[in-house]
Order: structure tokens, then sequence, then C-alpha cells
């Protein structure tokens, strides 16, 4: 049985995986609240829901490292009378090279988003999420949540707090009627590398956004499912070795996988 959301927050929806997801629940008849900066692209995908779908799909330009973005969120649904019953936390990008060079500023706004808007928005709708009965909660967190990355070392420490934050609320929320899942994507083909500027996080073969909301999909629509999805049988394995291996054999892989020291 598809998960019976009906009113879905999609942030990062201007791009790659956000937009996939909007089209995926659009397809389902989930009206869709699309959130990102890029007010153009927001409207132009609201359009096409609209029409291909017949869904309310509204736009919600939104710089989400502010720190009122929450707050201003809450108060453009309200307005548009959108109690939302699933959250999907999609919007992240990340940053590479070596930690001493990184741009402080840019590190500052990867953590703003990464992790505290998201931890921010989980915190402003969670409560209506698990009013609504059977709410959906989906944190995009990555691969790289499973092992430290030199690197990459701010991404994949970012991700490892948005999947231990999000395993511990599909805990505290069990008999809630709540899905809270962390989505954890190996590389995949979304302008994700543009933003880095860096093919670090390229690790393997890349995977399309519709194979990642394919697999997303399917774990949302478990009721009794884990709190923890890794796209690919391959990278769920290298995955779960990595917590039996010595961490300096994890990290001494992690660091050939990204090419540390070569560049
Ligand atoms: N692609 C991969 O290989 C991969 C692998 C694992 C996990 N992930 C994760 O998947 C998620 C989606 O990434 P993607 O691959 O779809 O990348 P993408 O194509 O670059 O999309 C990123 C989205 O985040 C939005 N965003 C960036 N900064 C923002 C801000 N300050 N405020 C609001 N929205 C902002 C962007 O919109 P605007 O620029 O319009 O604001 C865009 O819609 C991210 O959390 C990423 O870490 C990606």
């Amino acid at each position: 049985m598809p998960h019976p959301a009906s009113h879905v927050v999609i942030t990062g929806a201007s791009a790659g995986l956000g937009a996939a997801f909007a089209r995926a629940f659009a397809a389902r008849g989930a009206h869709v609240a699309l959130v990102a900066r890029r007010a153009d692209r927001l409207e132009a995908l609201a359009d096409e829901l609209v029409g291909t779908h017949g869904v309310l799909a509204c736009a919600v330009p939104l710089d989400l490292t502010q720190p009122d973005a929450p707050q201003r969120l809450s108060s453009a649904l309200d307005a548009r009378g959108f109690v939302p019953d699933g959250l999907i936390n999609n919007a992240g990008f990340g940053t590479a090279g070596p930690f001493a060079a990184e741009d402080p500023a840019r590190l500052r706004d990867e953590l703003l988003l990464n992790v505290v808007a998201l931890t921010a928005l989980t915190r402003e709708f969670l409560p209506t999420l698990i009013a609504s009965g059977h709410g959906l909660l989906v944190n995009v967190a990555s691969n790289a949540a499973f092992q430290p990355l030199p690197g990459v070392a701010t991404y994949a420490a970012s991700k490892a707090y948005v999947k231990s934050l999000t395993e511990a609320l599909w805990v505290e929320t069990r008999g809630s009627g709540m899905r809270v899942l962390a989505l954890c994507p190996g590389p995949t083909e979304t302008e994700f590398f543009d933003v880095a500027g860096d093919d670090r996080f390229k690790v393997g073969a890349s995977d399309t956004p519709e194979t990642v909301i394919d697999a997303a999909l399917r774990a949302i629509d478990r009721p009794q499912g884990g709190p923890t999805t890794i796209v690919g049988a391959g990278r769920a394995l290298t995955a779960h070795a990595n917590r039996v291996v010595p961490t300096r054999v994890s990290l001494a892989v992690a660091a050939r996988a990204t090419k540390w020291g070569t560049s």
C-alpha cells in the first residue's frame, strides 16, 4: 500500500532528488510544497505538477540557511491552509578538499543547511506530522554517513549526524503511526557534483534520481520498515562491513575511494 501522505513538504525541490521526489509524490496524488532558493525553478515545477497531476503544488522560495527559515516556511504554509503530513528534508550540498584549506564561510553554510536547518525543520513540523496519525519524515543522509571520509570530512560528518538523528527519531515516534526514514543514496546524477566542484564524492557508479526515488518509495511504503535505507546492495554490504573492520582499515579504504592525497 502506498504511504497515505497527502500534503508533503519537500526541501531542495528545484533540482535533482528533490524535484524527483516532488514528481513521485504528485504522481501519487499528493499535494506538495516545494522549497529551495531558485523561485523560477520551483514555479516551473509547480506548474508542471498541477498540469500533469491536478494536485496542489506551491512554490515557497527560501534560503534554508537563514535562522528564521522554518518559521517563514510554517507561516507560508499556514497562509495557504497547507497542513503537512509529510516532510522530505532533502536540501543539502557538499564541500571537498583538504579541511585546512576549505572556505570557512562555505563550511558554515554546509552545516547550517545539512545539519541545523534539517534539525530545525524537523522540530518545527514533527508535532504536526505526529498529529496526522500517519506522518512521514524522510531525512536524506548519504552513503557517506557510514564512515569518516578524508577529503570530504565535513560533508560525511554532516550526513552521519543526519543518519544518527533520524534513527533516534524512528524510535521516539514508534507507536504514533509515523514512518521515519534516513535515506542513504550513493552517487546520483544530479547537480550535486557541479555544486561541490569536485569529484571526490563520486565513489563507484552513479544512480539516476529515479532509481533512488524508487528505493525510497519502497522503504516509505513499508509501515514496519527499518529506520535506514541504503540505495544499492553493494553499498549496503560496504556500509555494514564498516561496523566490524578496525577504524584504521575503514579509513584507509575510504581515503583511497575519495582519492585523498592524490591532488
Ligand atoms: N547526488 C548525490 O550523489 C547524492 C548522494 C547522496 C546524498 N545526496 C544528498 O541528496 C540531497 C539532494 O541533493 P541532490 O543530489 O539532488 O543535489 P542538487 O541537484 O544539487 O540539489 C540540491 C537542492 O538543494 C537546494 N539548496 C541548496 N542550498 C539551499 C539553501 N541554502 N536553501 C534552500 N535550498 C537549498 C538546491 O536548490 P537552490 O539552489 O535552488 O536553493 C537544490 O534544490 C542532498 O542532501 C545531498 O547531500 C546526494
